[in-house]
């Protein structure tokens, strides 16, 4: 599905956003970069947007941008992107605590098994490496739910096929959003896969939320 939207995913995103995305990511970078992480691995990094945006915070850190679709992959390259990996990140071609940072950006909701996709985050993670989720949620404010929900079933699926060709996308794009875990929910679920103390940020009235988490001390460790 996204192989289909790739040449015009950027720019149905900033258009669908209305260019907020920018400062989503934005706030994530900033976040990591309060970390000071060295090594950082950006899962579903589709075009880059995030990673890119880790680049500029944090020039002397090693980013490696994962993703399963080379075609993603070469747009990030081409938008300036160091280091790119094809691979699935359900099983990365990584060995255990690779990095002391992965981020995720609107990519774990699209993963078959969430929280299988936590534990292997966690498994290429350094001992207290640190996690950031920046993903879709709903407001929890009614009227601004209801707006949101108006805009993201009718109106977005609609824009989306105008900008792309492709409703089915952004139909399960709306349906996505509705089915993944978010706010108090998401923290369980990092807890129950191998992470700790987790924060939870919405930003734009929770059309987003930020989550963090480390990785929990315990956490039991496969070696490659
Ligand atoms: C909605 S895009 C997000 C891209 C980017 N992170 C951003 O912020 O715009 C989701 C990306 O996740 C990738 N993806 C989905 N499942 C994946 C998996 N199991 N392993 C690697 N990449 C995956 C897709 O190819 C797509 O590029």
């Amino acid at each position: 599905m996204f192989g289909s939207i790739a040449a015009r995913y950027d720019l149905a995103n900033h258009l669908l956003s209305c260019g907020i995305d920018f400062y989503w990511r934005r706030c994530a970078a900033d976040i990591v970069a309060g970390w000071q992480s060295k090594k950082i691995v950006d899962l579903a990094t589709g075009t880059g947007d995030l990673a890119l945006a880790l680049q500029e915070k944090l020039p002397d850190a090693e980013i490696v941008g994962v993703d399963f679709l080379p075609e993603m992959l070469e747009l990030a390259k081409r938008k300036g992107m160091r280091q790119t990996v094809v691979a699935d990140a359900m099983k990365l071609p990584f060995a255990a605590a690779s990095f002391d940072c992965a981020t995720i950006a609107f990519g774990l909701r699209n993963m078959e098994d969430w929280g299988g996709a936590l534990r292997e985050m966690a498994r290429v993670l350094s001992a207290n490496g640190h996690l950031l989720v920046l993903e879709f949620s709903l407001p929890t404010m009614p009227i601004l739910r209801a707006i949101y929900r108006f805009y993201l079933h009718r109106c977005v699926p609609f824009l989306g096929s105008f900008l792309t060709g492709k409703k089915s996308a952004y139909d399960y794009l709306g349906d996505s959003i509705e089915e993944f875990p978010s706010g108090n929910r998401m923290s369980l679920l990092m807890a129950a896969n191998g992470f700790a103390r987790a924060t939870v940020q919405p930003l734009t009235g929770g059309i987003v939320t930020v989550y963090t988490a480390s990785v929990a001390a315990a956490c039991d460790r496969r070696t490659n």
